[in-house]
């Protein structure tokens, strides 16, 4: 692929089914690293693809070092937190930090060949606002956040992971929901995007399981009204495919 391509995307099935027996394994192993992408992130061998060089902005949790991962932790500390899980090329989040420099990013994308376009094109940018990982966003958030510090996470345009096999890897499962929830401050904002019909009602249907935010607010959108389009989003307006934006709260503390 050219380096500055977009990645291709498929069109796959609107509707959305669950096995939830075969989830309901996968989920009981889920502390075990059951279902995260690239494997258990401590066997991930060192000396195969090496992220840039530090100080660049970029981290793996079990192999960067502790000066690199504690530039990080203050960086996370000192101002209002934005998250974008599964950003792809980047589209939305270098513009976003650009817009935004008094808050702080942080980007997870496990594609370490995005992950590597995205450090030179913020560099190039001037931006000094976002990291990224290129490990599973699942395995680092709850090892490196502090419960009710992220303002905002955006998680647009999601994998579906349709087959029944692959379905541990879905990011929408109530462990998943349970880490945002706490990571969230209340008022703090979950903001999802999905081309999937079936996806969409699936998501929202374990959200409000959760007991732990508030129905969609179509209203929000207008806080995001200026954020550049994904690069899935970006496809589907060019072959005229439907997507949803939706935002969720998290339940402030006396609601
Ligand atoms: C369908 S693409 C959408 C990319 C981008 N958000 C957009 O809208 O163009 C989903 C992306 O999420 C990444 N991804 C999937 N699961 C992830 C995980 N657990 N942690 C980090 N990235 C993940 C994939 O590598 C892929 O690039």
């Amino acid at each position: 692929m050219p380096v500055n391509q977009p990645p291709s995307y498929r069109v796959g099935p609107d509707s959305f089914d669950t096995d939830n027996a075969r989830l309901q394994r996968a989920l009981d192993r889920y502390d075990e690293g059951k279902g995260l992408i690239g494997g258990d992130p401590n066997r991930r061998p060192r000396w195969l693809n090496p992220l840039p060089a530090e100080p660049a902005p970029a981290f793996r949790l079990h192999q960067s070092s502790e000066t690199q991962l504690e530039r990080l932790q203050i960086f996370l500390g000192s101002a209002p937190l934005e998250i974008e899980i599964g950003c792809g090329p980047g589209d939305f989040i270098i513009n976003w930090a650009g817009q935004h420099p008094e808050r702080h990013f942080l980007a997870f994308e496990i594609k370490l060949k995005l992950v590597n376009r995205i450090i030179k094109r913020a560099r190039r940018q001037g931006i000094d606002n976002l990291w990224i990982s290129d490990d599973d966003a699942r395995y680092d958030l709850p090892r490196l956040l502090k419960p009710a510090s992220v303002d905002v996470f955006h998680v647009l345009f999601p994998d579906p992971w349709w087959k029944p096999r692959h379905q541990a890897r879905r990011l929408f499962v109530s462990p998943f929901v349970e880490i945002l929830a706490l990571l969230l401050r209340p008022d703090g904002v979950l903001r999802v995007a999905t081309d999937v019909p079936g996806y969409g009602n699936a998501l929202q249907k374990v959200i409000q399981t959760s007991g732990q935010f508030s129905q969609h607010r179509p209203e929000l959108a207008e806080k995001f009204a200026d954020a550049a389009a994904t690069s899935r989003q970006a496809f589907c307006d060019k072959i005229n495919r439907p997507y949803r934006f939706f935002y969720f709260t998290k339940q402030s503390l006396t609601t």
